[in-house]
């Protein structure tokens, strides 16, 4: 990813999440030298993710695919290509937040290897008030 992806990485963020990252965030990640990828089909950018890798532990804090394209197997691809990236920057573990009512993303990192080692309470704001994030880690 780089700056010029932005607009098109921030339509699919906003189509995509409850509660989207800002383009300050990105930023951010952009400049602390995160994993930072964008996810291609043809011509068109449908997906982004971002993984941050210090001191061998890696931590996965976006990923996400475009909904008009979800469902076809390219979050797995994404979250794959992430995970070799974090074996690539020496992590010998990768851990990452899901709120408790996206069940996509929990099947997707369920069948990735990823398992619940915890919960934090009221995390992310929802419609419905605050909800849980359970926290998952996987080895490398
Ligand atoms: C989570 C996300 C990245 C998954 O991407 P995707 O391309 O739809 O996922 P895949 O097609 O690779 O499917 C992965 C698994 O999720 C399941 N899945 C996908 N869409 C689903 C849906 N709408 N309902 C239930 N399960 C679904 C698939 O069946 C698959 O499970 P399987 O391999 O056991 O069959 C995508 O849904 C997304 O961007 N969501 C919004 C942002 C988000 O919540 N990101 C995760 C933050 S932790």
């Amino acid at each position: 990813m780089t700056l010029a992806h932005l607009p098109k990485v921030l339509e699919n963020e906003r189509a995509a999440y409850f509660a989207p990252w800002a383009e300050t965030h990105f930023k951010d990640s952009l400049r602390q030298a995160h994993e930072c990828w964008v996810f291609y089909c043809g011509a068109e950018l449908v997906g982004h993710g971002v993984l941050s890798a210090v001191a061998h532990e890696a931590e996965l804090l976006n990923l996400c695919i475009a909904p008009r394209v979800q469902g076809r197997g390219l979050g797995a691809e994404l979250l794959s290509h992430l995970l070799e990236r974090a074996r690539a920057r020496d992590c010998d573990e990768v851990f990452l937040e899901v709120r408790d009512s996206n069940l996509p993303a929990r099947r997707l990192y369920r069948r990735a290897g990823f398992e619940e080692i915890g919960r934090r309470r009221g995390y992310y704001p929802g419609p419905a008030g605050a909800e849980d994030a359970r926290v998952l880690r996987r080895e490398l």
